[in-house]
């Protein structure tokens, strides 16, 4: 369940009765709210708990009380300062995405009412990240969550969902019968990846690591699974598509995704998001298509219909409250994580 506005402590801010401006929650705002932060790069040990002054929308936006954060490496690389376009303006609150209740709407958002229960996606928000109990975000990057999912199962997809559909319906094109490897399918991206692939009927050969990833990855609907680590790729594909595979999805670079690529029929396609590394080498006959995820109203609707015809299964390998932010990122750091790791509000 969400956090709400009524049922926070600290004192409030005086807020704005102009309507013009923003529609407010009955209950008051808090002037200032926890947030999980860096004062510095550096170790997971520089993410503390910050008391900061809590954001208002401006036209255009929304505030979301959030109830659940979305933790990716992406979120490492900026606490470590080794993301490319790490804003070194502190304290930086991280976080990509998240889950929960609409607190309050700023003028000319029509498509969201107080109270409702949205997810969202804004990569390096200018107004601070999704580890905190407020965010202020773009409406255009939020949308309501869909119907088979509860808050804390929505708020770990947004980055990783639009990420994997995208992947599968936009780079790749991927068809009704196609056969694709899905290149590190235990984790954030690949667990939905997996399940996708599957919605569109295509055959799916996942790798992951160690017995308890290709169990994962076999629950999750992979037609055929491997160990990716120490199993032979080119001979696994070769089982599963004799003539080559018509696609792979890259989810982590290196030796094991070029053993994959060593698979493609000729004119097959290799997708990936932008971030994995080391970027996979151009080869002769080959597509590659390096992407983006990206947010907005049209791919927030397509990805809760196929969220929803899917029934999709969102993994959650640990859920911390955001006092023990710094662990999660530790937890993270280890690997062999199944699925996600998402932060709570409600457990601070
Ligand atoms: N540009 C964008 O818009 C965008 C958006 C989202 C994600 N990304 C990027 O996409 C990548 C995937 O994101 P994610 O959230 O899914 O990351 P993730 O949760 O860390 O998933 C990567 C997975 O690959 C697995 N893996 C690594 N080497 C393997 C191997 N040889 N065989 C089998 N599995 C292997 C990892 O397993 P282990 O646990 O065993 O290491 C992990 O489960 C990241 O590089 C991220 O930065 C980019």
């Amino acid at each position: 369940m969400a956090t709400t506005t009524a049922a926070r402590k600290t004192k409030t801010r005086p807020v704005t009765r102009d309507h013009s401006r923003s529609r407010i929650a009955e209950s008051n705002i808090p002037a200032t709210m926890q947030a999980a932060a860096i004062d510095r790069f550096g170790g997971p040990e520089v993410l503390t708990l910050h008391t900061l002054p809590t954001p208002m929308p401006d036209p255009g936006e929304v505030l979301i009380a959030v109830d659940t954060a979305g933790v990716g490496v992406w979120d490492a690389e900026m606490r470590d300062g080794s993301l490319a376009s790490s804003r070194k303006k502190f304290p930086l609150v991280l976080g990509t995405d998240g889950s929960g209740v609409i607190a309050a709407i700023g003028s000319g958002v029509r498509r969201f009412k107080l109270d409702d229960r949205v997810y969202s996606y804004a990569f390096e928000n200018r107004k601070g990240g999704f580890y905190a109990e407020y965010v202020a975000v773009s409406a255009k990057m939020t949308a309501h969550i869909p119907k088979t999912l509860d808050l804390e199962h929505a708020g770990a997809i947004p980055t990783t969902g639009l990420t994997a559909l995208q992947g599968i319906d936009d780079a790749l094109h991927l068809k009704k019968g196609e056969t694709i490897i899905i290149h590190g399918s235990t984790g954030g991206v690949g667990s939905l990846a997996v399940q996708f692939a599957k919605l569109r009927e295509a055959r799916v050969l996942a790798t992951a690591s160690g017995q308890d990833g290709m169990d994962f990855a076999r629950r999750l609907g992979a037609d055929m699974v491997m160990d990716g680590r120490h199993g032979d790729i080119v001979a696994a594909a070769r089982e599963f598509a004799p003539d080559g595979v018509d696609a792979v999805l890259g989810l982590a670079g290196g030796e094991a995704l070029e053993r994959c690529l060593d698979t493609l029929r000729p004119g097959g396609r290799l997708a990936y998001p932008n971030g994995i590394d080391p970027e996979p080498k151009k080869r002769p006959k080959m597509h590659v298509i390096p992407y983006d995820a990206v947010p907005g109203v049209h791919e927030f609707d397509r990805l809760g219909r196929a969220v929803e015809a899917a029934k999709l299964q969102v993994p959650i390998a640990a859920a911390y409250p955001l006092v023990d932010a710094a662990k999660a990122h530790e937890r993270l750091a280890a690997g062999l994580v199944l699925g996600k790791i998402v932060l709570r509000t409600l457990q601070t």
